[in-house]
């Protein structure tokens, strides 16, 4: 995958530092605004995935509009070339003042995740004398089939209204004044590989549809959210996600009336293939059963393997010997700061540099100060 003029620009990059191919980035949006294209659907990128000024910017320019979760999320897609008109705002937990930036920047729905939250919502709109467009936040009860830590739509998760609420939100809803519904919001996790999860969402998403419109609510937009899963098993075999397949499914099984708009919010498979993360190996350590690659990326520059158990394909870039198992560990002192078991590579030696691939998503957005570590540095294919 990584072309020797690139092996040899990592040889002179500080480590550890994120490495982006920009045309993988190019290849997997113009595929996706294809494949949704085909049945006029919206596309919402989801930043939480990676909102990197240069990746923000490339997605943009695509068309896409933007699924932010804070207020700076807000900002960052705005200044990244987003419009305004174009963003939802989703969260258990908005603040007033994400509340308020939201209302004065006219984004295109509040997604809604509790009756409490529309009151709150519908005072400050009063309070700055708009309307606020907003869509409820549904949780469909559909089993996403992934790590629970990414699970959203089931009855225990902490996210969205619970369909014995809706009666009681329509009944609220005509008393706020300040608030415009205009889209039903579903999102049930993340990292989905099973297309038949999205079948039984559009099932799910069918029935509540019909409840509302025999409520005489007939909802503009439907947003069933992200969650389409990449390949970690092997980057090099689908780099582009089936969005083919995956948007089919939507177009074969949702039930839509003629003026209403099916949008999505993908955010790991737009750009967790088209990121790795590049690191040196320290040292090479005998332990009692195991050879320990001990690499200068920690568990801060990437949390996904200590705390989702995630996979992470591990590459040796740089040497080419017979291979060896090793366990690939951090230098941060937890015993999870590991990337890898019984991981087979080339022999390693110190000054290897290793790719842990399938890192754009999820990746450098998740990274953290701890220990006091450097943040890993970021590098573009088309950048110098
Ligand atoms: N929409 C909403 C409302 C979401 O909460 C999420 C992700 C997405 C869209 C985008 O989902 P995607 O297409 O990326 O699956 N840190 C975890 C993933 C957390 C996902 C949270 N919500 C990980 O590293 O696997």
């Amino acid at each position: 995958m990584f072309k020797e003029e690139t092996l040899r620009r990592f040889r002179t990059i500080r480590t550890p530092f994120y490495y982006y191919d920009m045309d993988l980035l190019g290849e997997t949006l113009s595929s996706c605004s294809k494949e949704a294209g085909r049945y006029g659907y919206g596309l919402h990128y989801a930043l939480k995935a990676n909102s990197n000024t240069e990746i923000l910017s490339r997605i943009s320019k695509s068309g896409f509009g933007a699924d932010c979760v804070s207020g700076n999320e807000i900002r960052a897609a705005i200044n990244n070339g987003f419009h305004p008109g174009g963003i939802m705002f989703s969260g258990v937990g908005k603040s007033d003042e994400e509340i308020r930036l939201a209302l004065e920047l006219k984004i295109e729905s509040i997604n809604v995740e509790s009756r409490q939250e529309m009151e709150v919502i519908n005072e400050l709109a009063g309070a700055m004398g708009v309307t606020a467009d907003i869509s409820l936040r549904i949780i469909p009860n559909v089993d996403a089939q992934t790590h629970r830590y990414i699970t959203t739509g089931l009855e225990e998760n902490k996210f969205g209204i619970l369909p014995w609420e809706f009666d009681e939100v329509l009944e609220k809803l005509k008393t706020l004044a300040h608030l415009r519904l205009k889209g039903l919001h579903f999102h049930i996790g993340s990292q989905i590989t099973d297309l038949d999860v999205f079948k039984s969402l559009c099932h799910r998403v069918n029935e509540i549809n019909a409840w509302f419109i025999s409520n005489r609510v007939n909802a503009e937009i439907i947003n069933v959210g992200g969650g389409l899963g990449i390949d970690y098993g092997d980057p090099e075999r689908y780099p582009v996600p089936d969005f083919f397949s995956y948007f089919r499914i939507f177009k074969n099984f949702i039930e839509l009336q003629g003026n209403q708009q099916l949008h999505f919010e993908p955010g790991r498979a737009i750009v967790g293939q088209s990121g790795s993360l590049i690191a040196k190996v320290l040292f090479v350590k005998k332990g009692v059963a195991t050879r320990f690659a001990i690499i200068d990326a920690g568990m801060n520059d990437l949390i996904r393997p200590a705390l989702y158990q995630s996979y992470h394909k591990i590459e040796n870039l740089t040497s080419r010997e017979a291979t060896e198992k090793y366990d690939v560990v951090g230098p941060i002192c937890e015993s999870s700061d590991c990337f890898g078991k019984s991981v087979t590579l080339p022999k390693t030696s110190r000054n290897d540099l290793l790719a842990i691939r399938s890192a754009g998503a999820y990746g450098q957005t998740m990274s953290s100060g701890y220990n006091l570590r450097d943040l890993a540095g970021t590098v573009y294919s088309d950048v110098e």
